[in-house]
């Protein structure tokens, strides 16, 4: 028998700089949260220095250690009311809209689908042209390929799965989904 009261939301960081600032600046202001990252995402955060930031709230953070994914098992035992990926990469989220379940961040993702918990990514890739931070507070000129936009509007139509394009979608996306467990009860 799961107990609603004690679920968590995993939060999974890719691989990403642009918007890692702001997620993470995100998932601080959120209680019980567990966070997942993959072996790319925690390369960034040290290159972004970030590291600091991503201890502030206190929260556990589980890092791409095992070949199986072990920390998803916990998907199974119901520990976990929700998924966010975010910031998701052009990497994730292709492998994500492929079925692949070969790394941390994508296990999450497909043994969230599998247990019939909701997912919100964030894919950051979303537009033919966009401005992105760098290390060290450089910005960079992005241009997506088509094959990356081509993934996020599959991913779109997967079940269970909400794709946001942009930190407010993302804020109220969340939100919504934390109302919809009070209301729930
Ligand atoms: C400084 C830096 C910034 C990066 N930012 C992005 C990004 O904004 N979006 C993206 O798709 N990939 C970005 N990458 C590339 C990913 O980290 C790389 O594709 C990695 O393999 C993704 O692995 P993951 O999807 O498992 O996290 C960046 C790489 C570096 C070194």
């Amino acid at each position: 028998m799961i107990d609603k009261k004690s679920q968590r939301l995993a939060w999974a960081i890719t691989g990403s700089g642009h918007y890692l600032r702001e997620s993470i600046d995100m998932l601080n202001t959120l209680e019980n949260v567990d966070i997942f990252l993959s072996s790319a995402g925690a390369e960034i955060i040290q290159q972004y220095g970030f590291q600091q930031a991503l201890n502030a709230a206190g929260h556990r953070v589980y890092q791409d250690k095992t070949a199986s994914s072990v920390p998803v098992g916990m998907f199974y035992k119901g520990k976990y009311h929700g998924l966010v990926i975010a910031p998701a990469t052009s990497n994730t989220i292709a492998k994500m809209a492929y079925g692949f379940s070969d790394s941390l961040v994508t296990n999450l993702y497909a043994q969230a689908g599998k247990t019939r918990v909701p997912s919100i990514v964030f894919a950051c890739d979303t537009a033919p042209e966009l401005e992105s931070e760098a290390p060290r507070d450089n910005i960079v000129k992005v241009y997506p390929r088509k094959i990356d936009l081509e993934n996020i509007t599959k991913l779109k139509s997967f079940e269970m799965t909400s794709v946001v394009e942009d930190m407010e979608s993302l804020s109220s996306c969340i939100q919504q989904h934390l109302q919809s467990l009070t209301h729930a009860d």
